[in-house]
């Protein structure tokens, strides 16, 4: 799909099909008014009769029959003026855009005079729009006989407002970039795990550093027993698919500036090893590497934008199996840090992989850690499916990523860390246990994870928000969320002023 910029009037423009803008209880403004007029009043008219109010997301498709330059008009709602946010701007987009596409269009024209939406300007609407419309026409058919075969070609947005063209068309090109990176990451997630292996994943990195100029480093079996990383190698003992470290250095900020180091877990699949899951929906568990998709994806979309800063992905990969060689109950591993873990739950093994990768990222005497992780059913139930959990050990870097959930709508909610809970993974033979009690699960694994760290670090659980098993969204399919990418990489800019 290709994506541009024009600075013609909407009205004027020939195109297979032409989206528009209304506010709900709003007078039609701007090209959707010069519309009207072309098209007899057949918009206001349908405003009148109560059939198109303009509620946030209803879509009113109009033929034209010849008498607008563009073929098929669609207006669509964006609710109450003061209600509307870039967020609702992306996901309208996506609606717009999947409508379109089932309507048979190939090429259409965005005209986003949308002057006044609260806390963007207008190359920012540009960005989102461009990222609802990308991200939500995604899908993933590689193993389908049939495929989607309606797909759209080219979309033009239509610069208005006090942005430039060229300010435009840098900012859509970020946009295709970073939902481009996003669906990557899908198309990581989505991969049955006999695809997606710890060797896949690695393989995908190595890809992504040579195309890109990134720096890339993959640990097997033996460096990884080299440097004494016992928590990955405790949990990929019961699997055939050997395991990998990866690393991805993007040093291109200033000398000396001390890296922001990225850590996703890539845990390809889960079956929750000795202490196995129940089957029901464990075929989900191949999304258990979204949090190292996310990394390799983000670090991709970084080189590809060329932001100049200094940033380090790490990600532990490894399958969790019950082979005859697996860890057992009770059984006690050491960690990269040195601290001994007694392994009571095989099924906490995200913990155990990703303490190696935190210990691992002192090596860099980083700015800041920040690592992301399908890691506890606890937050999912605590949060549902519409923000992720948010831990951390200083205030500004937490304050920093919650400014960036909020900004992209990866929406991240801080929940604490208090020392109580560090208390509760206290274990009878070793340092610490890789489980708590029952209850705040998520703030346990959080702590767990706080043993291996130093300085500054935050931690994001995205066991509720990585992957979408029930209705899809706006601009959210089926499957693989992608969550991550354009979080990170607004984070990076935020912490770093870009
Ligand atoms: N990968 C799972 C967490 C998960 C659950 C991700 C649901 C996505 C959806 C993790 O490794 C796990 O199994 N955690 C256990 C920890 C428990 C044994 C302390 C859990 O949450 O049940
Ligand atoms: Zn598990
Ligand atoms: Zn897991």
């Amino acid at each position: 799909m290709k994506f541009q910029v024009t600075s013609r009037k909407a009205e004027t423009i020939k195109t297979e099909g032409l989206t528009l803008f209304h506010f709900e209880g709003e007078s039609l403004a701007g090209p959707v008014k010069g519309l009207d007029k072309i098209l007899d009043g057949k918009i206001s008219k349908a405003v009148k009769s109560g059939v198109f109010e303009g509620k946030q997301g209803q879509i009113l498709l109009i033929d034209s029959l010849g008498k607008a330059p563009a073929e098929k008009i669609l207006v669509a709602g964006l609710g109450k003026k003061d209600s509307v946010t870039l967020e609702i701007i992306r996901r309208i987009s996506g609606i717009s855009a999947k409508a379109f596409r089932d309507a048979g269009v190939k090429n259409f024209v965005t005209a986003l005079a949308l002057a006044d939406v609260k806390g963007a300007h207008t190359g920012q609407l540009a960005q989102g729009a461009v990222e609802g419309t990308s991200l939500s026409l995604y899908s993933f058919d590689q193993f389908k006989s049939e495929k989607q075969k309606k797909k759209i070609e080219s979309v033009t947005i239509v610069s208005t407002g006090a942005a430039s063209e060229p300010d435009m068309a840098k900012r859509v090109r970020k946009g295709a970039t970073l939902s481009e990176n996003a669906c990557r990451a899908r198309d990581l997630i989505n991969l049955p795990s006999n695809i997606a292996t710890p060797t896949y994943l690695a393989n995908e990195a190595k890809k992504a550093a040579k195309e890109l100029g990134i720096k890339c480093a993959v640990f097997g079996p033996k460096e990884i027993e080299k440097n004494k990383m016992g928590g990955l190698m405790a949990v990929a003992r019961g699997s055939y698919e050997p395991a990998r470290f990866i690393i991805m250095e993007w040093m291109k900020g200033p000398k000396s500036q001390k890296p922001i180091i990225l850590v996703g877990k890539g845990l390809t699949f889960d079956t929750g090893g000795i202490s196995i899951k129940p089957a029901d929906r464990m075929e989900e568990m191949k999304s258990d590497m979204s949090g190292g998709a996310a990394v390799i994806c983000a670090m991709r979309a970084i080189a590809e934008l060329k932001i100049k800063a200094n940033v380090v992905g790490l990600v532990p990969s490894t399958e969790n199996m019950p082979g005859g060689s697996a860890v057992k109950p009770g059984d006690v591993a050491t960690g990269l840090s040195g601290v001994t873990m007694e392994i009571i739950n095989t099924d906490a093994e995200g913990r155990l992989i990703l303490s190696d990768a935190l210990a691992y990222a002192k090596r860099y005497n980083p700015d800041c850690v920040v690592d992301i992780a399908t890691l506890t059913g606890a937050c999912a139930v605590a949060l549902g499916g519409f923000a992720s959990g948010l831990f951390g050990t200083d205030e500004e870097l937490v304050g920093q990523l919650k400014e960036s959930g909020e900004a992209t709508g990866e929406r991240l909610w801080p929940m604490p860390l208090w020392p109580e809970y560090e208390d509760q993974i206290r274990s009878e033979v070793a340092d610490i246990k890789n489980v708590g009690p029952r209850w705040g699960g998520a703030i346990t694994a959080a702590a767990f994870l706080k043993k291996h760290v130093a300085g500054k670090w935050a931690h994001i659980d995205i066991a509720g928000t990585a992957y979408i098993s029930d209705k899809p969204r706006s601009y959210i399919p089926f499957g693989g969320v992608g969550l991550g990418v354009r979080l990170f990489v607004d984070f990076i800019e935020r912490r770093l002023g870009l």
